[in-house]
């Protein structure tokens, strides 16, 4: 699928839940109203959504959440999906907090993923339930070490903050490095209410990057995953690190992805509200050649980009709804 911009839309990210285990600061307000189960597709639907989307040339696809992990019956999906590897989608994959990794780790290899994004943001235990409003450090932990001893491939995330892990990064990069895991750092965007101030918490990565240039050697890179980082070989370490750079530097002109919601919502732009309905498509009996169409008539609809802007003049996020939606 070829969007009016020219660019061929490949990635799929789906977010199978909204909730969450955690209530990270900078993606959910403190008190989240989560939807009602009824208003979730099944599994079968996001099953025959996935592969509508395979057959219109879908070559990855993305779980996520909320954190997708806790949904009850996610594995299942997993191992739908993990069928249609090597039928049309060459990449199954998830992005998760870590928190259920150690009980689901040997599940995601048995389905076909191989690398899987697990968000990090401090190596401090104190920090970390900071930042998570509490979240315990060690569980994540452990689905992270799970994952690397079940054979995945870990990138680690971590949203930068100014005044909050900032001075961490350095140590990211070596904890990182000694085991065995890329790293990527990522810059608040204004998705949703939250509790505290996002134009006071918002560094620009160009900063962090001439910063970490003070300890390390990055070395360019060619190596591309499809996603939005741009990428750095550490010399010391021998491990990458990236930078999503949506505020300083947009990369929407390679953008190749759409989000599907867990209610069947499909947003265009992680940054736009534009969005199409497949639920009520699927809920109506339509045939798959019905749905290919709504599919294709959407992506015609792609936005050139995102609108974000972090301005203390601007006192209301740049779009109304929370990250947890569309999963990042
Ligand atoms: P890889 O397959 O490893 O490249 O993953 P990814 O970077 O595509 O996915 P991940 O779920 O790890 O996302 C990391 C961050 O990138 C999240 O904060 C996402 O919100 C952000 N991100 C991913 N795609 C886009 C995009 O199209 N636009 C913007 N603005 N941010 C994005
Ligand atoms: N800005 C940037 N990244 C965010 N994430 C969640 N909320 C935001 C935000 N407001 C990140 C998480 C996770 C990924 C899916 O999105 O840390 O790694
Ligand atoms: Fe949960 Fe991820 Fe949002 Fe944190 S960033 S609250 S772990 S969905």
């Amino acid at each position: 699928m070829i969007d009016p911009f020219g660019r061929a839309i490949t990635y799929l990210r789906v977010s199978v839940t909204d909730r969450c285990d955690l209530r990270c600061v900078y993606c959910m307000s403190e008190d989240m109203h989560f939807l009602p189960k009824r208003d979730l597709l099944t599994l079968e639907e996001l099953d025959r959504l996935c592969a509508a989307f395979i057959r219109l040339g879908t070559t990855k696809i993305r779980i996520t959440g909320g954190e997708p992990l806790v949904r009850r019956d996610v594995m299942q999906l997993f191992g739908k999906l993990g069928q249609r590897l090597g039928n049309g989608l060459k990449e199954l994959t998830v992005t998760t907090n870590g928190t259920q990794l150690a009980k689901h780790a040997g599940t995601l290899v048995a389905a076909g993923v191989k690398r899987i994004n697990v968000s990090l943001d401090t190596l401090d235990p104190v920090r970390f339930g900071q930042i998570t409003r509490w979240g315990q450090i060690e569980q994540t932990l452990d689905g992270i070490f799970a994952a690397k001893a079940a054979g995945l491939a870990v990138k680690i995330n971590a949203v930068a903050m100014k005044g909050v892990n900032e001075e961490e990064f350095d140590a990211l990069v070596a904890w990182c490095g000694e085991h065995g895991f890329d790293l990527c750092l990522i810059e608040t965007m204004p998705m949703g209410e939250i509790t505290g101030d996002r134009t006071e918490q918002y560094l620009p990565l160009s900063v962090v990057r001439a910063r970490l240039r003070r300890t390390w050697t990055l070395e360019d890179t060619d190596y591309k995953t499809g996603g939005p980082a741009r990428y750095f070989n550490v010399r010391e370490t021998g491990r990458r690190v990236g930078f999503i750079t949506p505020m300083t530097h947009n990369f929407c002109e390679s953008c190749n992805r759409v989000r599907l919601t867990c209610t069947g919502t499909l947003y265009m732009c992680l940054g736009q509200e534009d969005s199409a309905d497949f639920r009520s498509l699927l809920r109506a009996g339509v045939t798959d050649e019905r749905l290919e169409d709504a599919i294709r008539e959407a992506i015609s609809r792609k936005p050139k980009g995102h609108d974000f802007i972090i301005d203390r003049r601007h006192d209301k996020p740049a779009v109304a709804r929370h990250m947890s939606v569309t999963g990042g």
